[in-house]
């Protein structure tokens, strides 16, 4: 999709990676994503001592997605504590997944690609419709 200013996502996730609550893992993530009617919204990962409830950056991203309109998302990236570019977790491709708008491009180590491409074949919403035995 033209028009992305990818350099803004970029900031916008490293600029919220700094504020992430990672006192376990000391492994900061920020993940920044555009939304369909042009805003911007961030998460960071949030960590419990419990530590298997952990919130990664993509649990707040899309909970802030949803607290502020709502929305599709059109492109993605987010970043570690050194600023690299890292692959979202399979969970949290699937989080994206639900919010994904036609098109969605989402940046990885190895350049930005289609959301499909990281994702493919993946559940989403429509499965749900096809269950009738009910
Ligand atoms: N993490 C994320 O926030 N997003 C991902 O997609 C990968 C992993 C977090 C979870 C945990 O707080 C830390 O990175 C180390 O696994």
């Amino acid at each position: 999709m033209a028009g992305i200013d990818w350099d803004a996502l970029r900031a916008a996730a490293h600029d919220i990676m700094r504020r992430a609550y990672v006192p376990y893992s000391n492994y900061p993530v920020g993940a920044a994503a555009l939304v369909d009617d042009g805003r911007i919204v961030t998460g960071a990962n949030v960590e419990n001592a419990s530590y298997g409830v952990g919130l990664c950056a993509e649990c707040g991203l899309v909970s802030q997605l949803a607290a502020t309109g709502g929305g599709r998302l059109v492109a993605f990236t987010c970043c570690n504590g050194a600023r690299e570019v890292i692959m979202p977790c399979g969970r949290c491709r699937q989080l994206l997944n639900e919010f994904k708008a036609p098109g969605m491009e989402i940046e990885t180590p190895h350049g930005i690609q289609p959301f499909e491409r990281v994702l493919p074949q993946a559940f989403g919403p429509a499965d749900l419709d096809h269950y009738t035995d009910r």
